[in-house]
C-alpha cells in the first residue's frame, strides 16, 4: 500500500484522485443521496473548479459518477446548491420533477471589462443528475458590484410559494426570492455586526427550518463559514438561530453571540441535505474536513481532502438557549464489526510524585476505523488524557468544578505552510460539570469528537507518521474517575449499487 493510501479514510468520502473542497448540491431524490463537491481533477491542489458527483444509499458507501459541471467560457463552477423542482415550477422539465443546481460562475481570467467576476448560474437535470444542461440565460443573478458574491443555497419556501436564495454578499448574506427559479429579486441582507467575522467574506451559507427537539415549534438556522479566524484558528463554521418569513432572517440571540457549529480545525463549508423525505425527517450536515491555511499542503499526493462524517443535527433547548446538537448518522452502526464494553471502572492517577509517568488506564490497538463511546465522572481536580492516535492528545480536566478540554495536535511534513499551521494547542470550556460523555470516531486520518450529547463537536485531521497501526490510550495524570465505555471496530460498508 502506498504510504498516502494509509491516510485514505474507510468511511469518509474522498476523491479517487485530484483535489476536493466544499460539499455542494446535497440533495436527496428517488432513494439516492447526491453529493456534489468542489473538484479539480487535474491536480491534487486547488485549481479551476468543477463539480464532482457521487451518490449513496446509506451516506457511507459512495458511487463515483462523471463530473457534473465543468468550467466554460463564462468561468469556473464554484460552490452552490441543488434542489428538487417538484411539479416543474421552473418550467424546465416538461411538467415532471427535476433537479436544479445553482453554482457560482467565477470568471477564470480577469479581462479588463470584468471587475466583479462572481455571479450565479443555473443548471438543470431531468435524469437524477446524470446529465446537466447549463441554462442559456446564465447568469441568472448578475453581480451587484461586489468582490465576494458566491455560494448560493436555494430552496422552495412553501408559505410564500417562492424559491429562496441565500448567497454570500461580502461579509453578509443576501436573501433573494423567485417564482420561476430564473428571475431573482433582492429581499434583504443579514450579517452586519452579527456573530463572528474576520477580514474576509463569509462563505457557503445554508438556511433551513428545524423542529425543536420534542416540541411542535421550529426555528430557522443560518449557517455560514468564517474563513480564517474561527474558534480554533483557521476556517470554521458558525450558525445563527432565528426566524425567517420568506424575506428576512431575524437572529433571536444578541448580535454579539457567536455559536460555533464545531470547535475543531477541520469542519468547513458545511451544507445540509435538501429534500430528505418527511418520514425520515432528519437534517443531515456534511462538511469539508480541512482548513484553508494548510489544505493544499496535507501529506497526500494523488488525492487531497476528505468530507466529514455526515452529522445529524438536532435543535435542543439548553440553559443558554436553543443549541444545535450533533450525532454521527445512525447508519454508522451497520459498520460495527468487533465490539467491547465495560462499566463502572474506577481509575486513579498513580500516587507518586512522578505520577505523570503515565501508565495507561486502557489501550485499544486499532488499524482502520474505530468508534469509542466513553462516559466519565471525574473527581474534583482530576485530569485524564486521551491519545487516540500518534500526534493527537486531548486533556480533560475538572478544575474548580469546571470541565475543560485541551486539544493538542502535532505534525510536521517538511512543508512550510503545513508545519506552520497544522499543529495546534487550544482549549474548550465545557461548563460546570464533572461528568461528560464523549463519542469519538477515528478513521485513519480523522479524529471526530462529539461531547456532552453532541452539544460540542470537535473535528480534526491527523496524519500519524508511524503507519496504519495505532494505539488509543487513556491516562490519568491527576485525581480519579469512574468510567463506562463501549468501542467498535468499523468495517467498510457494502456497496449496494
Ligand atoms: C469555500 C470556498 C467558496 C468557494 C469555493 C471555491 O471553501 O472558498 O466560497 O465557492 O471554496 O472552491
Amino acid at each position: 500500500m502506498l504510504a498516502e493510501e494509509y491516510y485514505r479514510p474507510l468511511l469518509h468520502f474522498t476523491p479517487v484522485f485530484g483535489w476536493l473542497n466544499d460539499p455542494n448540491g446535497l440533495v436527496y431524490k428517488d432513494g439516492e443521496y447526491h453529493l456534489f463537491y468542489q473538484y479539480y481533477p487535474c491536480d491534487s491542489v486547488w485549481g479551476p473548479m468543477h463539480w464532482g458527483h457521487a451518490v449513496s444509499h446509506n451516506l457511507l458507501s459512495w458511487t463515483h459518477l462523471p463530473i457534473a459541471l465543468a468550467p466554460d467560457e463564462l468561468g469556473m463552477c464554484f460552490s452552490g446548491t441543488a434542489a428538487v423542482d417538484r411539479g416543474d415550477k421552473s418550467g424546465l422539465f416538461g411538467g415532471k420533477d427535476g433537479l436544479l443546481a445553482y453554482y457560482t460562475i467565477a470568471a477564470e481570467k480577469m479581462p479588463e471589462d470584468i471587475d466583479f467576476p462572481q455571479s450565479q448560474g443555473l443548471a438543470y437535470s431531468s435524469d437524477n443528475g446524470r446529465h446537466w444542461t447549463k441554462y442559456r440565460g446564465n447568469p441568472v443573478l448578475p453581480n451587484p458590484g461586489l468582490q465576494d458574491f458566491r455560494d448560493p443555497k436555494v430552496f422552495w419556501h412553501e408559505p410564500t410559494q417562492r424559491w429562496i436564495m441565500v448567497v454570500t454578499l461580502g461579509q453578509q448574506v443576501g436573501i433573494y426570492r423567485s417564482t420561476d427559479a430564473k428571475q431573482w429579486q433582492f429581499s434583504s441582507s443579514f450579517g452586519y455586526e452579527q456573530g463572528a467575522h474576520d477580514e474576509r467574506a463569509w462563505e457557503c451559507p445554508d438556511l433551513f427550518e428545524i423542529k425543536i427537539d420534542g416540541q411542535s415549534e421550529s426555528r430557522w438556522i443560518l449557517i455560514v463559514g468564517v474563513q480564517r479566524q474561527a474558534y480554533a484558528g483557521g476556517s470554521g463554521t458558525q450558525y445563527f438561530v432565528g426566524q425567517f418569513d420568506g424575506k428576512h432572517f431575524v437572529n433571536e440571540n444578541s448580535p454579539e453571540t457567536v455559536l460555533w457549529l464545531d470547535y475543531g480545525r477541520d469542519f468547513y463549508a458545511t451544507q445540509t441535505w435538501a429534500d430528505i423525505p418527511q418520514a425520515d425527517g432528519r437534517r443531515i450536515a456534511l462538511s469539508w474536513m480541512s482548513c484553508w491555511p494548510y489544505a493544499n499542503h496535507i501529506p497526500t499526493q494523488s488525492w487531497r481532502s476528505t468530507m466529514s462524517m455526515p452529522h445529524e443535527l438536532v435543535l435542543k433547548q439548553t440553559a443558554d438557549g436553543l443549541r444545535l446538537h450533533h450525532a454521527f448518522i445512525r447508519e454508522l452502526q451497520t459498520t460495527y464489526s468487533n465490539s467491547h464494553q465495560f462499566s463502572d471502572r474506577h481509575y486513579m492517577a498513580e500516587a507518586t510524585a512522578q505520577s505523570t509517568a503515565e501508565t495507561a488506564l486502557f489501550e485499544i490497538e486499532w488499524t482502520h476505523a474505530l468508534r469509542l463511546k466513553l462516559n466519565m465522572t471525574l473527581a474534583a481536580d482530576s485530569t485524564v488524557v486521551l491519545t487516540p492516535l500518534q500526534g493527537v492528545r486531548f486533556e480533560l480536566s475538572a478544575l474548580n468544578d469546571e470541565l475543560k478540554l485541551r486539544c493538542l495536535r502535532q505534525g510536521a511534513s517538511g512543508d512550510e505552510a503545513y508545519d506552520q499551521h497544522f499543529p495546534h494547542d487550544y482549549s474548550l470550556a465545557l461548563g460546570a460539570n464533572r461528568s461528560i460523555d464523549l463519542d469519538l470516531l477515528l478513521d485513519r486520518c480523522s479524529v471526530e469528537l462529539l461531547l456532552d450529547h453532541g452539544l460540542y463537536s470537535v473535528t480534526n485531521l491527523a496524519f500519524p507518521e508511524q503507519g496504519p497501526e495505532q494505539t488509543l490510550s487513556l491516562h490519568m495524570t491527576a485525581g480519579s474517575m469512574v468510567a463506562n465505555a463501549e468501542w467498535h471496530e468499523l468495517h467498510q460498508p457494502e456497496q449496494h449499487d
